[in-house]
C-alpha cells in the first residue's frame, strides 16, 4: 500500500489547461457513440468525468450521465459549460464509489483506472462500482496496455497534444510496483511552459479481469479502439467492456 491518495491533485494541476492540450486529440466521438450503444437508453455513471469531455455529449443524447471526480476544479470547468447543467455530479474519490441509484452503465476512459494508487484500491474500485450496477449492466475500462508502452527504467518521450503544444514525457518506472511515474512538459499556449505530475498504477488486461471477476463481473468484450478493431499482442491500449452476473 501506498500511502492516503489525493483523489483531487490531478484536477489541482491540471484543470485548466486540460481541454486545450487535450483537444482533437481523442476519439471523444468513437468513445461516445460507443458508450451510448451500451447503455442502450439506461443511465450512464462516469468515473473522473473530468471536464464533461464524454458526459455531455453522452447527456446530450438524451441519457441520464452521473460524473464522479475528486477534482473540484474539472467539475466546476464541466459545470460552466453548455449542457454542463445536464450531468448531475458527486465530488468523490471513485475507489469508493457512494452515489444514488444504479446504472446501465458505468464508464472509466483514458487510462484513469490507473490512477488510483495501488492493487487494493483498483479492486476496491471495481467492486464499487459493480454495487452500482443493474443487474445485467456493464462497466466500461479504457486504458494503456503496459507491455506494449513500459520501458525499463527510467525514459523521455514525446506526447501528441492539441494543434500548438509540445509534449514531452520524463518517466520513472518502478516495475517491482507497477508504478509509472510521470512529469509531462508541456511547451507552448499562453503560458509557455508547464509541468504536470500524473503517476500510473498500472495493470495488465488480465489483472483488470479478475479485479472485474473478483466483482461479479466478466469480459465480454475486449476491443483495441471504440470502433470494435481486434485487440491483439500489439494493440496499445484496450477497451474492455464487464458484464455484472
Ligand atoms: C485523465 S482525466 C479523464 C477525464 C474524462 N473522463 C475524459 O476522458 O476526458 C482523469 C479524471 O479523474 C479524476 N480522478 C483521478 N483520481 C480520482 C479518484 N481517485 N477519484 C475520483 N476522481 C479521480 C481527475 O480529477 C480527472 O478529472
Amino acid at each position: 500500500m501506498t500511502g492516503p491518495h489525493d483523489a483531487a491533485e490531478y484536477g489541482r494541476f491540471i484543470a485548466a489547461d486540460y481541454d486545450a492540450l487535450y483537444e482533437g486529440v481523442f476519439d471523444t466521438e468513437g468513445a461516445v457513440a460507443r458508450l451510448a450503444g451500451l447503455a442502450a437508453g439506461g443511465p450512464v455513471l462516469e468515473l473522473g468525468v473530468g471536464t464533461g469531455r464524454l458526459a455531455i455529449p453522452l447527456a446530450e443524447r438524451g441519457l441520464a450521465v452521473h460524473g464522479v471526480d475528486g477534482s473540484p476544479e474539472m467539475l466546476a470547468l464541466l459545470a460552466a459549460k453548455p449542457g454542463g447543467e445536464a450531468v448531475s455530479t458527486t465530488v468523490g474519490d471513485f475507489a469508493e464509489l457512494d452515489v444514488p441509484g444504479t446504472f446501465a452503465l458505468a464508464a472509466i476512459t483514458f487510462n484513469t483506472i490507473f490512477a488510483l494508487p495501488d492493487q487494493a484500491s483498483q479492486v476496491r474500485c471495481f467492486a464499487s462500482t459493480a454495487r452500482h450496477l443493474r443487474p445485467g449492466g456493464r462497466f466500461v475500462v479504457e486504458a494503456w496496455v503496459p507491455d506494449a508502452a513500459v520501458g525499463p527504467d527510467s525514459q523521455l518521450s514525446t506526447r501528441k497534444l492539441a494543434g500548438g503544444y509540445v509534449g514531452l514525457v520524463v518517466a520513472e518506472h518502478d516495475r517491482a510496483s507497477q508504478v509509472l511515474r510521470t512529469t509531462q512538459v508541456v511547451l507552448g499556449g499562453a503560458a509557455g511552459v508547464r509541468v504536470y505530475p500524473v503517476v500510473h498504477r498500472y495493470a495488465h488486461p488480465a489483472e483488470l479481469d479478475l479485479m472485474a471477476q473478483l466483482a461479479g463481473m466478466r469480459l465480454e468484450h475486449r476491443w483495441a479502439d471504440w470502433h470494435g478493431s481486434a485487440y491483439v499482442s500489439t494493440s496499445p491500449q484496450h477497451v474492455s467492456v464487464y458484464r455484472l452476473g
